[in-house]
């Protein structure tokens, strides 16, 4: 085989789940266990992930007074992910740099479509339209208990506008991320978050595997 051919293409890899599941700290392990084999890896998030993006980024999560309408914010979403996708991780793909996302397109899914309860059919719309089958490699969806995550979070600290959701809100939350994992023809790996950092981390090793 030539060495071109041994050599492995950059992939994309995101990683999902409600809020203190443990995506940013497994993140870092991700970034690690990638760049150990060699890898050149760009870490990003969403919503943000460039300059124009990062200031939707905020316009999304600040609280504020005015109400804001859920098809609105959905769109938000996919503006930001479009400047995300094009001037960040595709450029970083063809150079051969690994990108691994803190949330991509699924969580506007479980937010905006299981959420916001806007459903997942107008969402596969402008998905189609917007970033034709354009997906990452392989997602880490980190699944547990609500409470559990919430609790987590509550020892971070500060709250932003979703933060300050209710619990019933969160359910719905996972359960769209469950569905959307469902429908993903196993490019959705589902991740027990519940354990220690040391378990969760050779889960995610295990599924990284299939990838590498
Ligand atoms: N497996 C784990 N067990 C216990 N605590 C954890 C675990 N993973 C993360 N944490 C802690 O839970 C909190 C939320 O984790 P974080 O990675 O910020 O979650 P997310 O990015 O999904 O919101 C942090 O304080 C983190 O140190
Ligand atoms: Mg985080």
């Amino acid at each position: 085989m030539q060495i071109e051919n041994m050599k492995s293409k950059a992939k994309f890899i995101s990683l999902e789940g409600c809020e203190g599941v443990g995506k940013t700290t497994s993140l870092s392990f991700v970034k690690k266990h990638i760049e150990s084999l060699g890898h050149t890896v760009l870490v990003t998030r969403e919503p943000g992930g460039t300059p124009l993006a990062e200031e939707i980024r905020n316009l999304l999560l600040d609280k504020r007074e005015e109400k804001v309408d859920a098809s609105a914010e959905l769109l938000l979403m996919f503006a930001s992910r479009i400047q995300h996708i094009e001037n960040v991780i595709k450029p970083a793909l063809s150079d051969g740099v690994w990108v691994i996302s803190d949330r991509f397109v699924d969580a506007s899914y479980a937010y905006q479509g299981g959420g916001r309860g806007l459903g997942f059919e107008r969402i596969e719309a402008i998905e189609k339209w917007s970033m034709g089958s354009f997906l990452p490699d392989l997602t880490l969806l980190l699944d547990m208990s609500v409470e559990e995550g919430m609790a987590r979070t509550r020892l971070r600290g500060d709250s932003d506008r979703f933060e300050d959701e209710k619990i019933t809100f969160f359910k719905t939350i996972r359960k769209a991320y469950l569905k959307r994992a469902e429908k993903s023809m196993g490019r959705i790996k589902i991740i027990d978050a519940s354990p220690s950092p040391e378990l969760v981390q050779q889960a995610i090793k295990k599924e990284l595997e299939s990838c590498l």
